[in-house]
């Protein structure tokens, strides 16, 4: 029997999605942006606001969905699995109760403090900015300053790194915060590891490593992602051996609190001298590091979904043991002040053997132009990450200048000073 599968949201990590179940299954998506990639693999699109559960059921309905895979976090928040669910349609999504995981950082540390989670930081919370204020006054260290909502990964701020203590309390001031977290500083290297979760079991992914920072060598305001790498294993070159075992054992912990949980489970890493330390978790598929992950899963992505929904153990997961190296490309000024309307000059013809994905594009008569947000990515496949990165800066190279790119992403510079950075820190 052919499954039917609707997939919502439309970014470079839905592409990936698409990309990674198209074959298997009749796809339908719907997102509020019309994403060509997306639409190209798709049976049938529709632009629906990724945040109304009643309409995505109605349409998930309507195409006779079987499953459903939601990508964004807001969609999660909004309760599109719990309106999934109530249709009758499968959804690989949390609920909006257990994706509070990601939709409240509050919620996040006390539950793991409650159910002893491994690799939790000092925290605290505060419903009073004044008080929250006084707390960086006092504390002996620095702080990250988290307001407790969904801010796209751009409302954080670490003292002592983007912030001092100063602008950290005029940040608290000027915002309409009502609640926020500070944790101590944790100082290392960063990673994510995905897991597809259902019946209470998991199945783990390579570990991805992600660069938050616009700029080339770190610098620069916080984006949702300008590009990602994976290494030829499980593992990241600056890792030791069990590190990653360690970030899996905190995300059983984490399915064993919440054996109901379904859908992806992202922990987000701080490798630091003392082994991994959990920065966040996320509900969802991570934007890049879906675009690392999807595409060396040898294991049908569709096994994996109709295993869950049929109350069936997952399949094991084989990967190709390909390295990857994802670029963003974005427009130029982004994410302060970005220069929408440049045409988009590659294609997935132009970028040879590497992949393409399409983010957020405008598509015009003559072709397809950029907007303000990440326009999109492309995945280079090799036997090391360095020959992975030379595939992408080839597809890479017609991009033209009104688009950025981090052309550090994936470098063997980039990568030894991970290595030498964690090298220094474990001294
Ligand atoms: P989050 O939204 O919690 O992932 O935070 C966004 C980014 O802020 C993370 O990817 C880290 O780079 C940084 N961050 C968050 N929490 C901490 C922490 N406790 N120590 C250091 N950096 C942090
Ligand atoms: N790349 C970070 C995220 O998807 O949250």
């Amino acid at each position: 029997m052919t499954e039917t599968v609707l997939l919502v949201g439309g970014g470079g990590r839905e592409h990936a999605i698409a990309r990674a179940v198209a074959d298997d299954c009749a796809l339908y998506a719907c997102a509020s942006n019309r994403n060509p990639g997306i639409r190209r693999l798709a049976d049938g699109f529709e632009t629906i606001d990724e945040t109304d559960a009643a309409a995505v059921a109605d349409y998930a309905t309507d195409v006779g969905a079987d499953i459903a895979v939601i990508g964004p976090e807001s969609a999660l928040a909004a309760g599109v699995a719990d309106a999934l669910d109530e249709a009758g349609v499968y959804a690989f999504g949390p609920r909006a109760e257990e994706a509070r995981l990601e939709t409240d950082k509050a919620y996040q540390r006390e539950f793991m403090d409650e159910n002893a989670i491994p690799g939790c930081p000092d925290y605290a919370v505060f419903d009073d900015i004044e008080a929250a204020c006084e707390y960086i006054d006092d504390y002996d260290g620095d702080l990250a300053v988290k307001p407790v909502g969904l801010t796209g990964g751009k409302g954080v701020k670490v003292i002592g790194d983007q912030v001092t203590g100063e602008e950290a309390k005029a940040y608290l001031r000027d915002s309409d915060y009502e609640r926020v977290v500070l944790e101590e500083r944790l100082v290392g290297e960063e990673f994510t590891v995905q897991a597809f979760v259902a019946n209470g079991e998991l199945r783990t992914t390579p570990a991805v490593q992600d660069h938050k920072r616009a700029y080339e060598g770190d610098e620069g305001p916080n984006t949702g992602g300008m590009g990602s790498y994976t290494a030829t294993g499980l593992s990241l070159p600056f890792m030791a051996e069990g590190d990653y075992d360690d970030a899996v054992d905190v995300l059983e912990a984490v399915v064993d609190a919440l054996p109901d949980y379904k859908g992806v489970l992202y922990g987000q890493f701080m490798l630091t001298d003392a082994g991994p330390k959990v920065v966040e978790f996320n509900a969802r598929f991570g934007d890049p590091e879906a675009m690392n992950t999807l595409p060396v899963l040898e294991t049908p992505f569709l096994d994996v979904l109709t295993a869950a929904r049929d109350g069936e153990t997952l399949p094991e997961l084989a990967f190709s043991g390909e390295a990857t190296v994802c670029k963003y490309a974005v427009p130029d000024g982004y994410p302060t002040d970005p220069d929408a309307g440049a045409k988009v000059a590659v294609d997935e013809e132009s970028v040879g053997d590497a992949l393409l994905y399409y983010a957020s594009v405008d598509e015009r008569e003559d072709g397809l132009y950029t907007t303000t947000s990440r326009s999109f990515a492309v995945v280079g496949r090799g036997d090391s990450i360095a020959a992975a990165e030379a595939q992408a800066e080839d597809a890479l190279a017609a991009a033209g200048d009104r688009v950025r790119i981090r052309h550090d992403i994936g470098t063997a510079d980039l990568v030894e000073r991970r290595i030498e950075h964690m090298a220094e820190l474990r001294e």
